[in-house]
Protein backbone atom coordinates (compact mmCIF):
# COMPACT_ATOMS: atom_id res chain seq x y z
CA UNK A 1 0.00 0.00 0.00
CA UNK A 2 1.21 3.52 -0.73
CA UNK A 3 1.87 6.53 1.55
CA UNK A 4 -1.76 7.86 -0.01
CA UNK A 5 -3.47 4.70 -0.55
CA UNK A 6 -7.04 4.64 1.13
CA UNK A 7 -8.19 2.67 4.16
CA UNK A 8 -11.61 1.05 4.45
CA UNK A 9 -13.60 1.49 7.70
CA UNK A 10 -16.22 -0.22 8.98
CA UNK A 11 -18.41 1.01 11.83
CA UNK A 12 -20.64 -0.79 13.86
CA UNK A 13 -22.67 1.35 16.19
CA UNK A 14 -23.23 5.07 14.71
CA UNK A 15 -24.59 6.39 17.59
CA UNK A 16 -23.16 9.52 20.29
CA UNK A 17 -20.03 7.88 19.60
CA UNK A 18 -20.02 6.37 16.38
CA UNK A 19 -21.51 9.02 14.98
CA UNK A 20 -18.81 11.62 16.74
CA UNK A 21 -16.76 9.64 14.85
CA UNK A 22 -17.86 8.98 11.41
CA UNK A 23 -18.52 12.91 11.90
CA UNK A 24 -14.24 12.85 12.74
CA UNK A 25 -13.58 10.83 9.69
CA UNK A 26 -15.29 12.83 7.21
CA UNK A 27 -14.71 16.39 8.69
CA UNK A 28 -11.17 15.42 9.81
CA UNK A 29 -9.84 13.73 6.26
CA UNK A 30 -7.81 16.39 5.66
CA UNK A 31 -5.87 16.69 9.00
CA UNK A 32 -5.93 12.65 9.04
CA UNK A 33 -3.98 12.32 5.58
CA UNK A 34 -1.30 15.16 6.44
CA UNK A 35 -0.96 13.18 10.14
CA UNK A 36 -1.14 9.69 8.58
CA UNK A 37 -0.23 9.78 4.81
CA UNK A 38 -3.58 7.80 4.56
CA UNK A 39 -6.69 8.44 3.28
CA UNK A 40 -9.75 7.07 5.35
CA UNK A 41 -13.26 5.91 4.08
CA UNK A 42 -16.25 4.92 5.88
CA UNK A 43 -17.40 2.44 3.86
CA UNK A 44 -20.05 0.79 5.40
CA UNK A 45 -22.09 2.03 9.22
CA UNK A 46 -24.11 -1.07 11.57
CA UNK A 47 -27.36 0.36 12.67
CA UNK A 48 -30.61 -1.20 14.13
CA UNK A 49 -32.59 1.33 12.82
CA UNK A 50 -31.58 2.76 8.89
CA UNK A 51 -34.84 5.26 9.19
CA UNK A 52 -33.71 7.16 11.84
CA UNK A 53 -32.68 10.33 11.48
CA UNK A 54 -28.68 10.90 11.94
CA UNK A 55 -26.65 13.97 12.12
CA UNK A 56 -24.73 14.12 9.87
CA UNK A 57 -26.36 12.33 7.43
CA UNK A 58 -24.47 9.52 6.09
CA UNK A 59 -23.57 8.89 2.73
CA UNK A 60 -26.27 6.95 0.30
CA UNK A 61 -25.11 3.18 0.73
CA UNK A 62 -23.11 3.23 3.90
CA UNK A 63 -25.77 2.33 6.39
CA UNK A 64 -26.67 -1.35 6.57
CA UNK A 65 -28.27 -3.82 9.32
CA UNK A 66 -26.52 -6.41 7.97
CA UNK A 67 -23.11 -6.86 9.92
CA UNK A 68 -22.35 -9.61 7.04
CA UNK A 69 -21.95 -6.16 4.92
CA UNK A 70 -18.56 -5.45 7.50
CA UNK A 71 -17.23 -8.43 8.88
CA UNK A 72 -17.28 -10.19 5.37
CA UNK A 73 -16.12 -6.93 2.88
CA UNK A 74 -12.21 -7.91 2.41
CA UNK A 75 -12.01 -3.88 1.29
CA UNK A 76 -12.63 -3.23 5.16
CA UNK A 77 -8.77 -3.02 7.05
CA UNK A 78 -9.91 -1.49 10.58
CA UNK A 79 -13.41 -2.26 12.32
CA UNK A 80 -14.53 0.49 14.47
CA UNK A 81 -17.07 -1.39 17.62
CA UNK A 82 -19.42 1.63 19.05
CA UNK A 83 -22.43 -0.30 19.90
CA UNK A 84 -21.84 -1.32 23.54
CA UNK A 85 -22.68 -4.81 25.73
CA UNK A 86 -21.55 -7.54 25.33
CA UNK A 87 -23.90 -9.25 22.63
CA UNK A 88 -23.71 -9.36 20.01
CA UNK A 89 -20.81 -6.75 19.78
CA UNK A 90 -18.27 -9.20 21.30
CA UNK A 91 -18.47 -12.37 18.80
CA UNK A 92 -18.52 -10.13 16.03
CA UNK A 93 -14.92 -8.43 17.32
CA UNK A 94 -13.94 -12.09 17.42
CA UNK A 95 -15.17 -12.76 13.92
CA UNK A 96 -12.94 -9.06 12.37
CA UNK A 97 -10.04 -10.03 14.21
CA UNK A 98 -10.37 -13.70 12.91
CA UNK A 99 -10.75 -12.61 9.46
CA UNK A 100 -7.54 -10.14 9.43
CA UNK A 101 -8.91 -6.93 10.24
CA UNK A 102 -7.72 -4.09 13.12
CA UNK A 103 -10.15 -3.26 15.71
CA UNK A 104 -10.79 -0.32 17.94
CA UNK A 105 -13.51 -0.81 20.42
CA UNK A 106 -14.78 2.14 23.02
CA UNK A 107 -16.70 -1.40 24.82
CA UNK A 108 -15.27 -1.97 28.23
CA UNK A 109 -17.98 -4.99 29.00
CA UNK A 110 -16.35 -6.50 25.78
CA UNK A 111 -12.83 -5.99 26.92
CA UNK A 112 -13.45 -6.70 31.03
CA UNK A 113 -15.70 -10.46 30.25
CA UNK A 114 -13.03 -10.99 26.75
CA UNK A 115 -10.19 -8.51 26.75
CA UNK A 116 -7.91 -11.43 27.38
CA UNK A 117 -9.03 -14.15 24.73
CA UNK A 118 -9.39 -11.22 22.18
CA UNK A 119 -6.00 -9.75 22.67
CA UNK A 120 -4.80 -13.41 22.35
CA UNK A 121 -6.58 -13.47 19.05
CA UNK A 122 -4.86 -10.12 17.50
CA UNK A 123 -1.80 -11.01 18.74
CA UNK A 124 -1.85 -14.64 16.77
CA UNK A 125 -3.69 -12.78 13.33
CA UNK A 126 -0.82 -9.70 13.71
CA UNK A 127 -3.88 -7.23 13.84
CA UNK A 128 -4.15 -4.28 16.20
CA UNK A 129 -6.71 -4.22 19.04
CA UNK A 130 -6.98 -0.78 20.64
CA UNK A 131 -9.63 0.32 22.99
CA UNK A 132 -8.91 3.29 24.86
CA UNK A 133 -12.12 4.59 25.18
CA UNK A 134 -13.31 1.93 27.58
CA UNK A 135 -12.31 3.12 30.37
CA UNK A 136 -11.73 6.96 30.98
CA UNK A 137 -13.90 8.45 27.84
CA UNK A 138 -11.49 10.76 26.85
CA UNK A 139 -8.73 10.60 29.59
CA UNK A 140 -5.69 8.61 27.93
CA UNK A 141 -5.17 6.52 30.40
CA UNK A 142 -5.38 2.66 28.77
CA UNK A 143 -2.32 3.86 26.19
CA UNK A 144 -0.38 5.41 29.09
CA UNK A 145 -0.81 2.12 30.88
CA UNK A 146 -0.10 0.53 27.59
CA UNK A 147 3.01 2.28 26.20
CA UNK A 148 3.93 5.39 27.87
CA UNK A 149 4.11 3.72 32.04
CA UNK A 150 5.37 0.58 30.83
CA UNK A 151 8.34 0.51 32.36
CA UNK A 152 6.93 0.92 35.90
CA UNK A 153 5.81 -1.84 38.53
CA UNK A 154 2.55 -0.25 38.80
CA UNK A 155 1.18 -0.27 42.99
CA UNK A 156 -1.68 1.48 42.77
CA UNK A 157 -4.90 2.69 40.60
CA UNK A 158 -7.14 5.26 42.30
CA UNK A 159 -9.95 6.28 40.31
CA UNK A 160 -13.16 8.00 39.39
CA UNK A 161 -14.58 6.60 36.72
CA UNK A 162 -17.93 7.34 36.63
CA UNK A 163 -19.42 10.46 36.03
CA UNK A 164 -23.04 9.86 36.81
CA UNK A 165 -22.44 8.42 40.28
CA UNK A 166 -19.60 11.72 40.97
CA UNK A 167 -22.13 14.04 39.80
CA UNK A 168 -24.62 12.49 42.09
CA UNK A 169 -22.42 12.61 45.14
CA UNK A 170 -21.18 16.24 44.29
CA UNK A 171 -24.75 17.53 44.55
CA UNK A 172 -25.71 15.41 47.44
CA UNK A 173 -22.36 16.92 48.71
CA UNK A 174 -22.95 20.41 47.54
CA UNK A 175 -26.83 20.94 48.26
CA UNK A 176 -27.22 18.33 50.76
CA UNK A 177 -29.86 16.74 48.31
CA UNK A 178 -31.22 13.13 49.17
CA UNK A 179 -29.82 10.29 46.77
CA UNK A 180 -33.17 9.49 44.94
CA UNK A 181 -33.44 13.66 43.89
CA UNK A 182 -29.98 13.55 42.78
CA UNK A 183 -30.70 10.71 40.89
CA UNK A 184 -33.64 12.35 39.18
CA UNK A 185 -31.77 15.66 38.76
CA UNK A 186 -28.58 13.29 36.81
CA UNK A 187 -31.74 11.37 34.85
CA UNK A 188 -32.91 14.88 33.77
CA UNK A 189 -29.47 16.67 32.79
CA UNK A 190 -28.81 13.22 30.45
CA UNK A 191 -26.15 12.07 32.71
CA UNK A 192 -27.66 9.38 33.46
CA UNK A 193 -29.73 6.64 31.95
CA UNK A 194 -33.53 5.71 32.48
CA UNK A 195 -32.61 2.24 34.03
CA UNK A 196 -29.16 3.67 36.54
CA UNK A 197 -28.14 0.36 37.82
CA UNK A 198 -25.06 -0.33 36.44
CA UNK A 199 -23.74 3.14 37.01
CA UNK A 200 -25.29 3.70 40.53
CA UNK A 201 -24.58 0.69 41.67
CA UNK A 202 -21.10 0.80 40.94
CA UNK A 203 -20.69 -2.22 38.12
CA UNK A 204 -19.85 -0.09 35.06
CA UNK A 205 -16.97 1.30 37.10
CA UNK A 206 -16.35 -2.37 38.01
CA UNK A 207 -16.21 -2.73 34.01
CA UNK A 208 -13.83 -0.13 33.43
CA UNK A 209 -11.55 -1.00 36.78
CA UNK A 210 -10.99 -4.16 35.63
CA UNK A 211 -9.54 -2.94 32.06
CA UNK A 212 -7.38 -0.40 33.88
CA UNK A 213 -6.42 -3.01 36.33
CA UNK A 214 -5.51 -5.94 34.10
CA UNK A 215 -3.78 -3.83 32.11
CA UNK A 216 -1.25 -2.58 35.04
CA UNK A 217 -1.00 -5.44 36.64
CA UNK A 218 -0.63 -7.92 33.93
CA UNK A 219 -2.98 -10.37 34.39
CA UNK A 220 -6.69 -11.03 33.80
CA UNK A 221 -9.16 -9.12 37.17
CA UNK A 222 -12.45 -10.03 36.48
CA UNK A 223 -14.96 -7.56 36.56
CA UNK A 224 -17.19 -10.56 38.20
CA UNK A 225 -14.88 -10.40 41.62
CA UNK A 226 -14.21 -6.80 42.17
CA UNK A 227 -15.72 -6.22 45.44
CA UNK A 228 -18.66 -3.68 43.92
CA UNK A 229 -20.76 -1.40 46.51
CA UNK A 230 -23.47 0.99 44.99
CA UNK A 231 -23.88 4.67 46.52
CA UNK A 232 -27.73 4.15 47.27
CA UNK A 233 -27.00 4.20 50.88
CA UNK A 234 -25.61 7.23 51.11
CA UNK A 235 -27.49 9.88 52.81
CA UNK A 236 -26.91 14.26 53.23
CA UNK A 237 -25.83 13.75 56.67
CA UNK A 238 -22.71 11.63 55.65
CA UNK A 239 -21.92 14.45 53.49
CA UNK A 240 -22.12 16.58 56.33
CA UNK A 241 -20.21 14.63 59.13
CA UNK A 242 -17.50 13.81 56.58
CA UNK A 243 -17.32 17.25 55.50
CA UNK A 244 -16.39 18.04 59.24
CA UNK A 245 -13.92 15.39 59.63
CA UNK A 246 -11.83 16.80 56.72
CA UNK A 247 -13.42 14.19 54.22
CA UNK A 248 -15.20 14.21 50.83
CA UNK A 249 -17.21 11.03 50.16
CA UNK A 250 -16.47 10.02 46.42
CA UNK A 251 -16.78 6.44 44.44
CA UNK A 252 -13.59 4.98 43.89
CA UNK A 253 -12.66 1.97 42.05
CA UNK A 254 -8.92 1.12 43.59
CA UNK A 255 -6.56 -2.13 42.53
CA UNK A 256 -3.64 -2.50 44.72
CA UNK A 257 -0.99 -4.43 44.17
CA UNK A 258 -0.05 -6.27 48.04
CA UNK A 259 3.69 -7.00 48.40
CA UNK A 260 2.67 -11.13 48.26
CA UNK A 261 1.33 -11.03 44.42
CA UNK A 262 -1.87 -10.58 45.24
CA UNK A 263 -4.52 -7.36 44.49
CA UNK A 264 -7.23 -6.12 46.11
CA UNK A 265 -9.80 -4.50 43.41
CA UNK A 266 -12.62 -2.89 44.63
CA UNK A 267 -15.37 -0.46 43.76
CA UNK A 268 -17.03 1.50 46.67
CA UNK A 269 -17.83 4.94 47.83
CA UNK A 270 -14.78 6.02 50.16
CA UNK A 271 -14.08 8.85 52.57
CA UNK A 272 -11.30 10.70 50.61
CA UNK A 273 -9.16 13.54 52.72
CA UNK A 274 -9.84 16.96 51.41
CA UNK A 275 -6.64 17.93 50.28
CA UNK A 276 -6.30 14.61 48.13
CA UNK A 277 -6.94 15.89 44.27
CA UNK A 278 -9.25 13.07 43.81
CA UNK A 279 -11.38 14.66 46.62
CA UNK A 280 -11.54 18.00 44.11
CA UNK A 281 -13.14 15.97 41.27
CA UNK A 282 -16.62 17.33 41.03
CA UNK A 283 -19.21 16.67 38.63
CA UNK A 284 -19.24 14.16 35.58
CA UNK A 285 -15.54 14.31 35.79
CA UNK A 286 -13.26 11.62 35.74
CA UNK A 287 -9.73 11.32 37.40
CA UNK A 288 -7.42 8.21 37.45
CA UNK A 289 -4.08 8.08 40.32
CA UNK A 290 -1.55 5.81 39.19
CA UNK A 291 1.61 5.05 41.60
CA UNK A 292 4.52 3.34 40.10
CA UNK A 293 8.12 2.75 41.01
CA UNK A 294 9.46 5.38 38.72
CA UNK A 295 6.65 7.33 37.98
CA UNK A 296 5.79 7.93 41.07
CA UNK A 297 2.03 9.65 41.67
CA UNK A 298 0.40 10.58 38.58
CA UNK A 299 -3.21 11.96 38.11
CA UNK A 300 -5.30 12.08 35.26
CA UNK A 301 -8.26 14.33 34.97
CA UNK A 302 -10.82 15.27 32.23
CA UNK A 303 -14.22 14.05 30.35
CA UNK A 304 -15.11 10.28 31.37
CA UNK A 305 -17.65 10.57 28.69
CA UNK A 306 -19.30 12.90 26.24
CA UNK A 307 -19.62 12.08 22.54
CA UNK A 308 -16.35 14.78 21.74
CA UNK A 309 -14.17 13.26 24.53
CA UNK A 310 -14.93 9.66 23.57
CA UNK A 311 -14.28 10.71 20.14
CA UNK A 312 -10.65 12.17 20.63
CA UNK A 313 -9.94 8.21 22.28
CA UNK A 314 -11.37 6.83 19.45
CA UNK A 315 -10.06 8.43 16.69
CA UNK A 316 -6.31 8.52 18.82
CA UNK A 317 -6.49 4.70 18.37
CA UNK A 318 -7.30 4.76 14.79
CA UNK A 319 -4.77 7.28 14.00
CA UNK A 320 -2.54 5.11 15.61
CA UNK A 321 -3.66 2.28 13.06
CA UNK A 322 -3.11 3.73 10.40
CA UNK A 323 0.33 4.87 10.84
CA UNK A 324 1.43 1.32 11.36
CA UNK A 325 -1.08 -0.40 8.91
CA UNK A 326 1.79 -1.41 6.33
CA UNK A 327 4.17 -2.45 9.21
CA UNK A 328 5.40 -5.79 7.61
CA UNK A 329 6.09 -6.50 11.19
CA UNK A 330 2.61 -6.29 12.55
CA UNK A 331 2.04 -4.78 15.39
CA UNK A 332 4.05 -4.93 18.24
CA UNK A 333 3.21 -7.40 21.10
CA UNK A 334 0.39 -6.39 23.31
CA UNK A 335 1.55 -5.54 26.80
CA UNK A 336 -1.60 -6.20 28.38
CA UNK A 337 -3.09 -9.23 29.63
CA UNK A 338 -1.75 -12.28 29.87
CA UNK A 339 -3.16 -15.66 30.64
CA UNK A 340 -3.82 -16.39 34.56
CA UNK A 341 -4.04 -20.25 35.33
CA UNK A 342 -5.82 -18.67 38.54
CA UNK A 343 -6.67 -15.00 37.89
CA UNK A 344 -9.72 -15.00 40.73
CA UNK A 345 -7.24 -16.98 43.10
CA UNK A 346 -4.66 -13.63 43.15
CA UNK A 347 -7.45 -11.44 44.17
CA UNK A 348 -7.24 -10.12 47.95
CA UNK A 349 -10.61 -10.74 49.40
CA UNK A 350 -12.86 -8.17 50.78
CA UNK A 351 -12.36 -9.78 54.57
CA UNK A 352 -8.71 -9.45 54.56
CA UNK A 353 -8.38 -5.81 53.92
CA UNK A 354 -7.23 -3.45 56.13
CA UNK A 355 -8.61 -0.15 55.72
CA UNK A 356 -10.22 2.67 58.48
CA UNK A 357 -13.63 3.42 58.52
CA UNK A 358 -16.13 6.17 59.04
CA UNK A 359 -19.31 4.52 61.21
CA UNK A 360 -22.90 6.20 61.44
CA UNK A 361 -25.33 4.74 64.03
CA UNK A 362 -28.64 6.15 65.69
CA UNK A 363 -28.50 5.71 69.10
CA UNK A 364 -30.58 6.02 72.61
CA UNK A 365 -29.09 9.31 73.87
CA UNK A 366 -28.59 7.99 76.92
CA UNK A 367 -25.24 7.71 79.01
CA UNK A 368 -23.23 4.28 78.89
CA UNK A 369 -23.85 4.22 75.29
CA UNK A 370 -20.52 4.62 73.91
CA UNK A 371 -19.25 2.59 76.81
CA UNK A 372 -20.99 -0.61 75.25
CA UNK A 373 -19.99 0.62 71.61
CA UNK A 374 -16.38 1.19 72.41
CA UNK A 375 -16.30 -2.48 74.38
CA UNK A 376 -17.81 -4.55 70.99
CA UNK A 377 -15.15 -2.81 68.64
CA UNK A 378 -11.73 -3.17 71.41
CA UNK A 379 -12.96 -6.72 72.24
CA UNK A 380 -12.56 -6.76 67.81
CA UNK A 381 -9.01 -5.35 68.25
CA UNK A 382 -10.60 -1.91 66.44
CA UNK A 383 -9.32 1.18 67.57
CA UNK A 384 -11.35 3.82 67.86
CA UNK A 385 -9.59 7.10 66.41
CA UNK A 386 -12.35 9.84 66.77
CA UNK A 387 -16.38 10.15 67.69
CA UNK A 388 -18.91 12.88 67.49
CA UNK A 389 -22.26 12.55 68.92
CA UNK A 390 -24.18 14.83 65.87
CA UNK A 391 -28.57 15.35 65.48
CA UNK A 392 -29.56 14.70 68.95
CA UNK A 393 -33.57 14.16 68.44
CA UNK A 394 -35.32 15.09 72.23
CA UNK A 395 -38.91 13.51 70.74
CA UNK A 396 -37.14 10.38 69.50
CA UNK A 397 -34.72 10.15 72.20
CA UNK A 398 -32.06 9.24 70.08
CA UNK A 399 -28.82 10.74 68.73
CA UNK A 400 -26.26 9.92 65.54
CA UNK A 401 -22.79 8.48 66.78
CA UNK A 402 -20.62 9.37 64.02
CA UNK A 403 -17.10 6.86 64.69
CA UNK A 404 -13.95 6.57 62.38
CA UNK A 405 -11.49 4.15 63.54
CA UNK A 406 -7.71 3.61 62.62
CA UNK A 407 -6.94 0.74 59.71
CA UNK A 408 -8.50 -2.53 60.87
CA UNK A 409 -9.10 -5.82 59.30
CA UNK A 410 -12.46 -5.60 57.04
CA UNK A 411 -13.66 -9.05 58.65
CA UNK A 412 -12.83 -7.87 62.19
CA UNK A 413 -15.24 -4.48 61.33
CA UNK A 414 -17.86 -6.54 59.89
CA UNK A 415 -18.42 -8.74 62.70
CA UNK A 416 -17.55 -6.47 65.13
CA UNK A 417 -21.07 -3.95 63.62
CA UNK A 418 -23.28 -7.11 63.70
CA UNK A 419 -22.71 -7.82 67.30
CA UNK A 420 -22.93 -3.68 67.74
CA UNK A 421 -26.32 -4.04 65.66
CA UNK A 422 -28.24 -6.20 68.48
CA UNK A 423 -27.20 -3.91 71.58
CA UNK A 424 -30.53 -2.02 73.02
CA UNK A 425 -29.33 0.91 72.54
CA UNK A 426 -28.74 0.72 68.63
CA UNK A 427 -31.45 1.91 66.72
CA UNK A 428 -29.86 1.43 63.35
CA UNK A 429 -26.44 1.02 61.70
CA UNK A 430 -26.46 3.48 59.38
CA UNK A 431 -23.57 3.20 57.04
CA UNK A 432 -20.38 1.95 57.24
CA UNK A 433 -17.71 3.60 54.52
CA UNK A 434 -13.97 3.20 53.89
CA UNK A 435 -11.80 6.07 54.53
CA UNK A 436 -8.74 6.09 51.56
CA UNK A 437 -5.77 7.19 53.63
N1 LIG B 1 -21.54 7.74 25.27
C1 LIG B 1 -20.38 7.95 25.88
O1 LIG B 1 -20.10 9.05 26.35
C2 LIG B 1 -19.36 6.85 25.96
C3 LIG B 1 -18.14 7.08 26.65
C4 LIG B 1 -17.17 6.06 26.68
C5 LIG B 1 -17.44 4.84 26.07
N2 LIG B 1 -18.66 4.64 25.45
C6 LIG B 1 -18.91 3.35 24.84
O2 LIG B 1 -19.13 3.53 23.45
C7 LIG B 1 -20.02 2.54 22.96
C8 LIG B 1 -21.18 3.23 22.26
O3 LIG B 1 -21.86 4.06 23.18
P1 LIG B 1 -22.95 5.14 22.69
O4 LIG B 1 -23.24 5.99 23.86
O5 LIG B 1 -22.49 5.78 21.44
O6 LIG B 1 -24.20 4.19 22.37
P2 LIG B 1 -25.55 4.58 21.60
O7 LIG B 1 -25.70 6.04 21.47
O8 LIG B 1 -26.63 3.80 22.25
O9 LIG B 1 -25.31 4.00 20.11
C9 LIG B 1 -25.29 2.63 19.85
C10 LIG B 1 -25.26 2.44 18.33
O10 LIG B 1 -25.12 1.05 18.05
C11 LIG B 1 -26.18 0.61 17.22
N3 LIG B 1 -26.52 -0.74 17.66
C12 LIG B 1 -26.72 -1.17 18.93
N4 LIG B 1 -27.00 -2.49 18.94
C13 LIG B 1 -26.98 -2.88 17.66
C14 LIG B 1 -27.21 -4.13 17.01
N5 LIG B 1 -27.50 -5.24 17.71
N6 LIG B 1 -27.11 -4.19 15.67
C15 LIG B 1 -26.83 -3.08 14.96
N7 LIG B 1 -26.58 -1.88 15.50
C16 LIG B 1 -26.67 -1.78 16.84
C17 LIG B 1 -27.31 1.60 17.40
O11 LIG B 1 -28.13 1.62 16.23
P3 LIG B 1 -29.38 2.65 16.07
O12 LIG B 1 -28.73 4.00 15.93
O13 LIG B 1 -30.07 2.22 14.84
O14 LIG B 1 -30.18 2.50 17.33
C18 LIG B 1 -26.54 2.90 17.64
O15 LIG B 1 -26.23 3.49 16.39
C19 LIG B 1 -20.42 1.70 24.20
O16 LIG B 1 -19.58 0.60 24.30
C20 LIG B 1 -20.16 2.67 25.35
O17 LIG B 1 -19.92 1.99 26.57
C21 LIG B 1 -19.61 5.61 25.38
Amino acid sequence: MDGNSEVNIGLMGLGTVGGGVAAALSGNADAIRRKTGRTVRLRKALVRDTAKARQPVPPPGVLTTNPEDILNDPEIQIVVEMMGGDSPAGSYLERALTAGKHVVTANKEVMSRRGPALQSLAQSQGVNLLFEASAGGGIPIVGCLMSQLLANDIRSIRSIINGTTNYILTRMARSQTPFAEALIEAQDRGYAESDPTNDVEGIDAAYKLSVLGSLAFHQPIPHHVIHTEGISRLAPEDFRYAAELGYAIKSLAIAVAEPDGSVQARVHPALVPDDHLLAKVDGVYNAVEVTGDLCGQIILHGQGAGRDATTSAVMGDILNILRTIDNDAGPPPMPGIAGADDPEGLLLPIDELSSAYYLRLTCADQAGVLAQIARILGDGNISIATVIQKDTDPGSGTAQLVITTYPSRESDVQTALAAVAELGVVVSVNNLIRIEQ
